[in-house]
């Protein structure tokens, strides 16, 4: 069994972002640019947006926090992506999900210029992505091929079940695993599927993204198969200085030794996603 190593391989990718964030200033630009857009004060979004920042920081990216309460309105809200926008000294920017109950995250996504779209979220980019033009591809998504790529994992020809279908993760991830440069055969399973056992246990490579820790089992996996752990389920622990600790959707103490390769969590495929999003602001900037 080989660890799918996700922090060590981001911290590699940040470093190349760094040199080429150092070219371009050697050339008289100004550093890519990112700004995060954060509704209320929840623990887990405040979190990652914080990450976020710091990871531009690293990079030598210029970074813009935009708070809002959650008694924010809709309209207000609106009207200030409008100003990102045209906001010639920003390349991208994220509103951090989700949002409260009564503000339509799909409306803010839809307000948000395609161009700056770094989280790839905005149906222009989706539909790209989907007949392959060039885009901006959802990060966690973005982050697995990666992986996969940089671990020299064979995917052609493979059986690849990705359990969970989001709009973040297991949709866009199976119509990427299907593209001719990684040529999968991808079968997406759900809350509906009908023994999923046996439908995961046929898979090459498995990619949990359901959101339910340790929901699979050594029993759904087969003997050598690549095992990809997406969940994030924060759960209180008394180890942690944060009073949180992270679980992944995979009984790791039990799938581990039957596969091939299996990403960790914390350490795998989350550093990936945080870095995706680093090239899509390099992209943005470049572009
Ligand atoms: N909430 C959970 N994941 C994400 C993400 O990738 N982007 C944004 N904007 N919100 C999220």
């Amino acid at each position: 069994m080989q660890l799918i190593d996700g922090k060590a391989t981001a911290k590699a990718i940040k470093a190349e972002i760094a040199e080429e964030v150092k070219n371009m200033l050697a050339a008289g630009k100004r550093p890519p640019h990112l700004a995060a857009v954060l509704v209320g004060h929840d623990g887990g979004s405040e979190t990652y947006v914080a990450y976020k920042i710091k990871d531009c920081e690293e990079v030598g990216f210029r970074s813009s926090l935009v708070r809002f309460e959650d008694n924010v309105t809709e309209t207000e809200l609106l009207e200030r992506i409008d100003r990102l926008n045209s906001d010639k000294e920003l390349d991208g920017f994220i509103v951090q999900l989700p949002l409260p109950d009564h503000i339509s995250a799909q409306k803010i996504i839809e307000a948000i210029d395609p161009a700056k779209d770094v989280d790839g979220f905005h149906p222009v980019n989706v539909g790209k992505m989907v007949i392959g033009l060039p885009s901006f591809t959802s990060a966690t998504p973005m982050g697995i091929v990666e992986l996969l790529k940089r671990y020299g994992i064979e995917t052609s020809g493979k059986n690849c079940v990705i359990v969970g279908r989001s709009n973040i993760v297991g949709r866009p991830l199976s119509i990427l695993m299907s593209q001719k440069s990684i040529n999968a055969t991808v079968t997406v399973a759900h809350s509906r599927t009908k023994e999923l056992k046996r439908v995961c246990a046929d898979a090459d490579i498995l990619i949990a993204a359901l959101g339910a820790p340790e929901f699979i089992k050594s029993d759904m996996v087969k003997d050598g198969a690549v095992v990809i752990d997406v969940g994030t389920t924060r759960v209180k622990s008394n180890e942690t200085k944060s009073g949180f600790r992270l679980k992944g959707d995979v009984d790791y103490g039990s799938v581990a030794p039957k596969c091939s390769f299996i990403t960790p969590v914390p350490g795998g495929v989350g550093p990936m996603t945080r870095v995706s999003l680093l090239l899509n602001t390099l992209k943005a900037a470049s572009g």
